[in-house]
């Protein structure tokens, strides 16, 4: 049993990192667990384009993506505080990373190649993904977005293990950051 307080959340916590790092299905059980609200970014943009995000790709181009993108997690920052899982370049973008930075609590969910691989390769949704070969695209997302992903507030090994596991670790990551000096060492 854990006696100590539940984590309070002054701020969103937003979620960060590559296609396939479990964004979305450690957010769910984030917010479960934090009693808040789950919200994701991609779904949100699509709702206010009325379209996929492959469709968004294809019609306006990844420049009027990233815009739509900003725009959307800017207009959601403002909400009360929730768990956000933004889509895998949003933190890249310089203008959306000042955002969250100011305005919520990131956390990287690091993961391998192989980890990501393996979640991504059975679904084709992803339109970066179709610009060649899967595991060579993420290779190269890697080596230019790692250490970007690396200025987050927590960072937490998104593995192969159970993804309740990973929560915990979320939550103990962000319990660490946020009140350092009721955390054992
Ligand atoms: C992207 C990741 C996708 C989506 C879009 C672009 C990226 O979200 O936002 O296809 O640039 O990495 P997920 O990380 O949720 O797959």
């Amino acid at each position: 049993m854990d006696a100590r307080p539940p984590l309070s959340l002054p701020r969103t916590v937003a979620l960060v990192g590559l296609m396939g790092a479990g964004k979305s299905a450690i957010g769910k059980r984030l917010a479960l667990r934090l009693g808040l609200p789950f919200v994701d970014a991609d779904d949100e943009i699509e709702r206010a384009a009325g379209c996929s995000i492959a469709e968004i790709f294809e019609k306006y181009g990844e420049a009027d993506f990233r815009a739509g993108e900003r725009r959307v997690i800017s207009r959601l920052l403002d909400e009360p505080p929730h768990v956000l899982s933004t889509g895998g370049g949003a933190y890249i973008d310089p203008d959306t990373r000042d955002l969250m930075r100011t305005k919520a609590v990131t956390v990287w969910l690091r993961a391998e190649l192989d980890v990501l691989y393996d979640r991504v390769r059975k679904r084709a949704h992803r339109p970066l993904l179709r610009n060649g070969d899967p595991k060579e695209v993420l290779a190269r997302l890697m080596s230019q977005r790692y250490p970007i992903y690396a200025e987050a507030d927590v960072i937490v090994d998104s593995t192969a293990q159970p993804a309740d596991r990973t929560t915990d670790q979320v939550i103990e990551a962000l319990r660490a950051h946020l009140q350092p000096e009721k955390t054992p060492a």
